[in-house]
């Protein structure tokens, strides 16, 4: 699954920091969403973006019109071996988060 978002951000005219956080802030929630869903489907999901090294290449196989819409993510699916699931590896949170000031 490949989601997309209309514009672009490696194109924009003024495009800074607002305009990219703002335009990938309305498509990952719903891929992130996607995910989800389909983890509770027994499908098992990963996020990945190597692929849009070669983006344009993707957008003509697929018929993508990537003068319009940027490509995001390749989130490869399928049905899990079981769900003998254990935690990833995170750091300490203490040592990533702060409490009203960094
Ligand atoms: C922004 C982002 C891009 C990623 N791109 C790739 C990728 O192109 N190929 C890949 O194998 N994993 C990629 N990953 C890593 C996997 O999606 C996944 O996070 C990793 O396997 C660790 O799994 P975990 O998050 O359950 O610990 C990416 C992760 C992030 C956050």
């Amino acid at each position: 699954m490949i989601p997309c978002i209309a514009g672009r951000t490696d194109n924009e005219a003024g495009a800074n920091v607002l305009s990219q956080t703002a335009t990938l802030g309305s498509v990952v929630p719903a891929a992130w969403s996607f995910m989800l869903a389909a983890r509770a489907r027994g499908i098992g999901t990963a996020w990945t973006t190597l692929h849009l090294m070669h983006e344009k290449a993707i957008a003509d196989l697929l018929g993508i019109p990537y003068d319009d819409f940027m490509q995001v993510a390749l989130i490869p699916m399928a049905y899990t071996k079981g769900t003998n699931f254990k935690p990833a590896y995170r750091p300490p949170v203490e040592t990533v988060m702060h409490v009203d000031a960094w």
